[in-house]
């Protein structure tokens, strides 16, 4: 692990060059997967995330049906390879507690009621890590989610804020994430439905409010980013051209 940064902030600058409200590059590409029913690669800064949706399927074991709705499960796991200190494969209690409230965000937003008896299965795959992981697992599994079709209320954008050097700050990346004052992942729904509210360190109330107020902004962008990819995706794929359509024809059969 580096050694802690005597500055986060020089000049009004991050260590890596951005402004304090400036989220690091995200790049996305949807459907890189064959098998999986929907899926989703997401860098953002040095985080490389690939997402991957399976069902409405049949949930095994049985006794965990629900006989009224779908079963969301979320997996959120990191590659051993994916930190400088090699990650121990298997659950941890971080990876646990990170699906845990990974899956939570989405509960308010997928129409379980629609598939009973089935699950809705999210698998998280950290490749590279550079803190903001869970953010951008969940930004990836939104859109993983609805590459696979599964009905949403809408996407649930995430980012994380927090405060270096007595300031609050959009995005941390790892050094700010782990010698920082506060470190506080949100993840909402278009519109500002909080689903998702964590906070590690200290911030008076009113930051509190000032970190909440960056981070929708950080989620609105995160949204654009997510829309456009769709749009891209599915958008444009039978764009109908005005000069191709023939009314005669229609008028004839009827
Ligand atoms: O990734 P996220 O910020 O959601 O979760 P975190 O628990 O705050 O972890 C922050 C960062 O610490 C991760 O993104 C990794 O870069 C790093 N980390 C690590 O190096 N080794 C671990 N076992 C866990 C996290």
């Amino acid at each position: 692990m580096n050694d802690k940064p005597e500055h986060f902030i020089i000049d009004g600058k991050r260590l890596d060059g951005r402004n304090l409200d400036e989220l690091r590059p995200i790049k996305i590409e949807m459907s890189p997967l064959d098998r999986a029913d929907g899926s989703c690669y997401l860098e953002w800064g040095n985080n490389k995330i690939m997402a991957a949706v399976y069902g409405p399927r049949e949930l095994h074991p049985r006794h965990r049906q629900n006989m009224t709705r779908s079963v969301v499960q979320y997996r959120y796991n990191m590659a051993s390879f994916s930190v400088d200190e090699r990650i121990r494969p298997g659950p941890s209690r971080r990876s646990v507690e990170i699906s845990k409230v990974s899956r939570e965000a989405f509960e308010p937003v997928v129409f379980t009621k629609f598939f009973p008896r089935t699950a809705i299965d999210v698998f998280i795959e950290v490749l590279q890590a550079d803190a903001g992981t869970r953010t951008a697992g969940i930004n990836a599994a939104s859109l993983a989610l609805a590459d696979a079709g599964i009905p949403m209320r809408g996407l649930v954008s995430a980012c994380a804020v927090g405060k270096v050097d007595g300031r609050i700050v959009l995005d941390l990346m790892k050094e700010e994430d782990n010698y920082g004052e506060a470190d506080m992942p949100v993840a909402m729904i278009a519109g500002g439905r909080i689903t998702l509210l964590q906070m590690d360190g200290r911030l008076t109330t009113e930051e509190f409010y000032e970190a909440l107020k960056l981070a929708k902004t950080g989620c609105d962008k995160v949204y654009e980013l997510q829309r456009q990819a769709l749009l891209e995706k599915y958008g444009g794929e039978h764009p109908v051209d005005a000069e191709d359509v023939s009314l005669e024809g229609d008028t004839d059969e009827q």
